[in-house]
């Protein structure tokens, strides 16, 4: 038996925690889980939003005979195509055969390239209408939030948009669905690393999306990760207008890849002096402890980046290299950079660090500042430079 939580008089939720998994995606830790929300309409006609996850398969098919019993689903509406949301499709294509897929044009080139080829579709536009009854359903597509083929689903009648991953969060529901029922406070930081993680590239088409929707009256936004909203949608709206326009907070994060301990003393001076500037947002990272996930998130919040590395094998830190190629593909924007770090041979960090700040084009606040071993005044000194040369540009001296 379940609780059947409603959206509306004749809407379901049909969402599932998952706990077990340690990598969204297979790259980005979710220590406190994920949900992954799928919506039952039951009117004259039924309609699903989304599937689930494939490890929820015979529970989500069970969860929704409990509510609609023999009677057949009509129309599988398919926002996103990604297999955390369409791991079901099969399943549900198998149990009930007359299922017509809904999509845009984009949507089945990916459901007939990951293995499946439906019986019905019907292709739908930006404003086409879907009948259910009671209930109508618009569809606006939003690409690149953050798969091409990308849409959200309008409930006029209730005024409820099936955001997809848009609006969406880590952390799963725990026992609180709606976000009147919850502490915020635990999706703070959950909710600000998805959008990051996993639709921080695409900044300019979440911008877009938010444009394109403004023009519609929400009052509820059911997104496939997270809480739904219904009560304080400005608490994430403000805050995915805020991330998605690299609207950032005064503050330094600084990460270094050290083996023995000379690129972290330099991390050390840096950050010291910054503080001493008045600095009060300063993140010191070792790439080797800290996953990427955390440092980019936090390089959407402070506008400062100081890098550091020491060479290994006459090249970057492999841990320092990993996170730099991530900010490179995410092609994330509008930075003050620094750059420092040590050798001990021939050199190869800071060489390729400055590489890196070439491809980013980010402003270089200073010279690169590479030591040889043990720090000396001398390059303690540049180090105190480089931090007041980032501190000047923060506070626009
Ligand atoms: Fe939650 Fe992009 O899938």
């Amino acid at each position: 038996m379940h609780h059947q939580i409603k959206l509306a008089d004749n809407i379901y939720y049909l969402g599932f925690n998952d706990r077990r998994t340690h990598l969204f995606e297979n790259i980005w830790p979710i220590p406190n889980g994920v949900s992954y929300n799928s919506y039952l309409i039951h009117d004259d006609k039924i309609a699903l939003v989304d599937t689930v996850e494939r490890q929820f398969i015979e529970d989500y098919l069970e969860r929704i005979q409990a509510i609609i019993g023999d009677r057949p689903i009509d129309y599988l509406i398919i926002n996103h195509m990604e297999p955390d949301h369409s791991g079901a499709l099969r399943a549900i294509a198998a149990r009930y055969p007359n299922i017509t897929l809904i999509g845009n044009k984009k949507t089945f080139g990916f459901v007939e390239n990951l293995g499946f080829s439906p019986d019905h579709v019907l292709e739908v536009y930006d404003n086409s209408i879907l009948d259910l009854g009671k209930v109508k359903l618009q569809f606006q597509t939003i690409p690149m939030v953050h798969w091409p083929e990308t849409m959200v689903t309008y409930d006029e009648t209730h005024k409820i948009l099936f955001s997809g991953d848009a609006f969406g969060s880590y952390g799963t529901l725990d026992g609180g669905i709606f976000d009147d029922e919850i502490n915020l406070d635990f999706y703070e930081i959950d909710s600000m690393r998805y959008f990051t993680n996993i639709v921080g590239k695409y900044c300019a088409h979440t911008q877009r999306a938010i444009k394109k929707l403004a023009g519609i009256e929400i009052k509820m936004i059911a997104a496939t990760h997270g809480p739904i909203w219904r009560t304080n949608l400005s608490w994430i709206l403000d805050r995915y207008n805020k991330w998605s326009t690299y609207t950032f907070d005064e503050g330094v994060v600084i990460v270094y890849g050290s083996m023995y301990g000379h690129t972290q003393q330099m991390a050390e001076v840096i950050a010291r002096q910054l503080s001493e500037r008045g600095i009060k947002n300063i993140r010191v990272y070792d790439s080797s402890k800290t996953h990427p996930s955390y440092i980019i998130n936090d390089i959407f919040k402070y506008k400062g980046f100081i890098v550091g590395s020491c060479a290994y094998n006459n090249s970057l830190f492999p841990n320092v290299e990993i996170l730099l190629s991530t900010i490179e593909h995410m092609g994330v924007k509008d930075h003050y950079l620094g750059i420092f770090g040590n050798f001990l041979w021939n050199g190869g960090g800071v060489s390729n660090l400055k590489k890196f700040a070439e491809t980013m084009k980010w402003e270089m606040v200073y010279e690169p500042v590479e030591e040889k071993g043990a720090m000396k005044p001398e390059k303690y000194d540049l180090c105190i430079n480089l931090a007041n040369a980032m501190a000047d540009k923060l506070k626009g001296l």
